[in-house]
């Protein structure tokens, strides 16, 4: 067997700029060494959300920094390292160029591979850094830029079954946060107002939820806080409490009815396959849809996994270890690889954004 392999994975691609260390233990099995993250979120608060040219800037300059503190922690040496991994898309393009060149910089001095990774595969393949998961499983996607259910038949073959035909989940919490007067980003904020507030306060629509399929679309929903908000007198704490409670339970029960939509979809291809349920992206920080999806597990029987809330929000680990997967595989790319701003996972997945689906 080749020597335990190392990887040095860069994240870019929108407020965080995070550089990891990754190294092989096992053929099934590998460690974080490092995995340094700088949040840009003071930076971009008081614009209520991400400005892409600051967040470029502030990404190239901390770079050079947090990949020596990177190795400093990993206890690694930059000629130790096997290959270098880089954030090539979804996303912001200045930030993706920042990692994606500083990447490319590394590979070319150490004369070792450059590996572009897709953003959404990171997030997919981020639980297994923790659990044993058996290919296939179900991936439910929530990030500020994603939401998508997406089966993971095995490595780099993956199968989209649904999406957001408007605003991803991470977009609802946040505007709908921003009309609240809550800071951003929204998805906790929501979370810790919700907790003192009354979920059965308010009705709020759930668009789409009676089509059979795995499809959302949430950004009527974000249009009814912002009705409910204009159309009250008084914004105290108690009203916004129960407007973020209210918000919460209804999109926990979409999330549990397209859930269902989903099993039955993976159910079709693999009749005989307890489904595995895997929850990533930022959303999967918030502990009452945590609480839901363990109790779809039980209803229907599947195994459901959480990353850790280091690894459901934007981090370098999931971009190197996804990395070092790529590299068993030896799908290492040219110095030429150009950072792709729209990259969907499942590259026969339609564009369905604004569309309409009639089912
Ligand atoms: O995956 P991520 O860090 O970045 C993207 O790739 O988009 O996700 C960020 C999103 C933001 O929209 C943020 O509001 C949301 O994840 N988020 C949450 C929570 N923590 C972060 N949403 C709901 N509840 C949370 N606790
Ligand atoms: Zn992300």
């Amino acid at each position: 067997m080749n020597k335990n392999r190392i990887v040095l994975g860069i994240e870019s691609s929108c407020d965080e700029t995070s550089v990891s260390i990754v190294r092989e233990k096992s053929s099934s099995d590998q460690e974080i060494l490092s995995n340094i993250v700088n949040s840009q979120i003071k930076l971009h608060e008081k614009n209520g959300g991400v400005i892409p040219e600051i967040a470029a800037r502030s990404h190239s300059m901390i770079i050079d920094q947090l990949i020596e503190r990177s190795l400093t922690k990993a206890k690694i040496k930059l000629n130790q390292v096997d290959a270098v991994a880089a954030t090539a898309g979804p996303g912001l393009l200045g930030g993706l160029i920042v990692g994606v060149v500083a990447a490319k910089t590394l590979a070319s001095v150490l004369k070792k591979p450059f590996i572009a990774i897709n953003h959404l595969e990171g997030h997919a393949l981020s639980a297994k850094l923790e659990h044993q998961i058996e290919y296939p499983y179900l991936l439910l996607l929530v990030s500020g830029g994603h939401t998508e259910f997406t089966i993971i038949k095995s490595f780099n073959d993956y199968k989209r079954i649904g999406t957001t035909l408007d605003d991803a989940l991470g977009e609802a919490f946040d505007k709908s946060a921003r009309v609240l007067g809550l800071k951003y980003p929204g998805g906790p904020e929501i979370e810790k107002y919700a907790l003192q507030g009354d979920e059965n306060k308010y009705i709020f629509p759930k668009p789409i939820i009676n089509q059979k399929n795995c499809h959302f679309s949430f950004s009527g929903l974000k249009t009814a806080v912002a009705q409910k908000v204009a159309g009250h007198k008084k914004i105290n704490k108690k009203f916004k409490n129960d407007v973020a409670a209210s918000f919460q339970k209804t999109i926990c029960d979409i999330l549990e009815v397209k859930t269902k939509n989903a099993i039955n979809e993976f159910k079709k291809i693999y009749p005989n396959k307890k489904v595995s349920i895997v929850v990533a992206g930022g959303v999967a920080a918030n502990q009452k849809i945590k609480k839901i999806f363990f109790n779809i597990g039980k209803e229907n029987d599947c195994n459901i996994f959480f990353p850790s809330l280091y690894l459901c929000t934007d981090n370098a680990a999931m971009i190197a270890y996804a990395g070092l997967e790529r590299l068993k595989r030896k799908k290492t790319n040219s110095l030429t690889f150009a950072p792709k701003p729209r990259w969907p996972l499942d590259k026969d997945a339609v564009f369905l954004k604004g569309k309409r689906i009639d089912v």
